[in-house]
């Protein structure tokens, strides 16, 4: 049966974890967690990406070797993302052996279908971006687009992927695969810039140390986009049959298609990426597919970026956010609810501690929180246990209904906004019905009615724990405690106020 398949990019070792990581990584956790609960069979995959000039030139600067430093930050983010509570089930690192057998393989098997070729490069190189820049590309004075810096001459050998060969398979390939690019938004950009016609891409490098060298001719080393792409596949088992450890690679083994572990995962069915690494994962990446013969991910979602109280982040700056201290002071799911609620995903947004505050005290403390703890307490004067069967009037069943068709569409859209808006709504609708209906009077003339009342919110209640799950799941699954069957206790608050300074 196949799995659902949902991955983030693999970050760079060469600095640790931020806000902006996590949020990529929090989304994919929400959306695993919301399709096991819905009896999906998810493979979530996370990693890091730790080849490359950047990453020898950080751990020179640290006067560490590149396994040692890659070992530590990798570290880094596998301990970030326990406390950040991600339920990824495999982590890949681009130093696994598996994977770099995987990346050789690949790279031969494309050198003998004639997608890779050995040439060689005159150009203008970027050394931050690993990247050559064409004049149409550069900025003022042979300067790098992204980095400002002056480009570096390089000449060398090297080996190009045959790009040009896919610019009509991927043109054929969006237009009959409309959910490919998404947000559709971003779709014009990639396809009018495949459109502007693709150049064959360099695919190895003389000077870099640090990366995957090619098996037949290790003098080079392979681009670190073109190794870290693949982890994707070799992640989802390619290297389980492609490789085996102990024996050479075999070239019948590499018809990528037959192994059953691998059917289950591949195709994907998301890429979530920043949409700084989109046009990697959109065009570079398929055509590799292409190459290979494999079915291509089912989408590709680029996110927009967070800024920092409208600075973008940065070590020199000293703004960088990072979430596990800020969970540490106002709870982690507080935190990953937050960066949901606060910008449409897609778009870009700033992170503010004031916004965050607000919305803390406004969509949690006294909205989801404050009515757990009314209800709770309310219904504790009445009688001393919460049955464990309620049984809700259609109407409110039909809402609820509704509200559910409402969130899966919404997921749907990768649209986690909408989904937030809706919960809370849901719940702020159940505030007002207390306000309106007021149990705590109508208990003195009539119990039994408020007894209803409140055990209807209950019930109610029990659905909002389940939708808050995936963005909120340590809140969740307390709040599901609480409500559950059995005698009611004495509880903290679900979320204390944040007090105004
Ligand atoms: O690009 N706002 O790794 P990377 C939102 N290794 N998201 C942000 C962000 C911000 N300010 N900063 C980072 C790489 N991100 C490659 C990927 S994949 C085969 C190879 C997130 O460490 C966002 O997801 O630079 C972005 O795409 C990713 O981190 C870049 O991480
Ligand atoms: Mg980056």
């Amino acid at each position: 049966m196949k799995k659902m398949y949902i991955t983030t990019p693999i970050y760079y070792v060469n600095s640790v974890p931020h806000l902006g990581h996590a949020y990529t990584t929090i989304a994919c956790d929400i959306l695993a967690r919301y399709y096991r609960s819905q009896g999906k069979d998810v493979r979530f995959l996370t990693g890091t990406d730790e080849h490359g000039a950047n990453i020898e030139k950080s751990a020179a600067a640290k006067g560490v070797s590149p396994k040692a430093w890659t070992d530590e930050v990798s570290a880094k983010y596998r301990a970030l993302w326990k406390t950040l509570n991600i339920s990824y089930d495999s982590f890949i690192r681009t130093t696994d052996p598996a994977h770099e057998q995987v990346v050789q393989a690949i790279f031969e098997k494309l050198l003998k279908s004639g997608d890779i070729y050995l040439g060689s490069y005159s150009g203008k190189y970027c050394v931050s971006c690993e990247q050559y820049y064409d004049e149409s590309e550069m900025g003022e004075n042979c300067t790098c687009p992204v980095h400002k810096k002056p480009l570096t001459d390089v000449h060398e050998e090297t080996y190009f992927f045959k790009l040009s060969r896919y610019e009509k398979p991927l043109l054929k390939y969006y237009e009959e695969h409309p959910d490919f690019l998404s947000p559709k938004t971003r779709a014009n950009e990639i396809i009018n810039f495949v459109k502007g016609g693709l150049r064959d891409l360099s695919v190895t490098r003389t000077k870099v140390k640090w990366g995957v060298p090619v098996k037949s001719n290790p003098a080079h080393t392979i681009y670190v986009w073109f190794d870290a792409l693949i982890n994707y596949i070799s992640a989802a088992g390619a290297g389980m049959f492609l490789c085996d450890e102990n024996k050479p690679l075999h070239e019948e083994k590499l018809s990528l298609i037959d192994a059953q572990d691998f059917n289950e995962l591949w195709p994907a069915d998301l890429h979530m990426v920043g949409k700084e690494i989109f046009r990697f994962h959109t065009v570079i990446w398929p055509a590799v597919l292409m190459a290979l013969n494999l079915p291509l991910p089912h989408q590709v979602f680029a996110h927009g970026w967070w800024t920092v109280e409208g600075e973008k982040m940065s070590k020199t700056l000293g703004n960088v956010i990072d979430p596990a201290e800020l969970g540490a002071k106002y709870g982690v799911d507080p935190v990953r609810a937050f960066l949901f609620r606060e910008v449409p995903f897609g778009q870009d947004g700033d992170f503010s501690m004031t916004s965050f505050k607000n919305r803390y005290n406004a969509d949690l403390a006294n909205n989801i929180g404050n009515l757990l703890s009314r209800t709770l307490n309310m219904l504790a004067k009445q009688q001393p246990e919460i049955p464990a069967e309620i049984v809700l009037p259609a109407e409110v069943a039909q809402k609820i209904a509704d509200t559910q068709t409402a969130i899966d569409a919404a997921y749907k859209q990768l649209a986690f906004d909408k989904v937030l808006e809706l919960i809370y709504g849901f719940s702020s609708d159940l505030n007002k019905q207390v306000a309106d209906t007021k149990p705590w009077e109508l208990a003195k003339t009539d119990p039994e009615g408020a007894r209803k009342i409140l055990l209807e919110l209950i019930g109610c209640q029990r659905k909002t724990a389940a939708w808050i799950t995936p963005f909120m799941p340590t809140v969740g699954a307390e709040m599901t405690r609480r409500l559950a069957a059995g005698p009611i206790e004495k509880y903290a608050p679900l979320f204390p106020r944040i007090a105004d300074k």
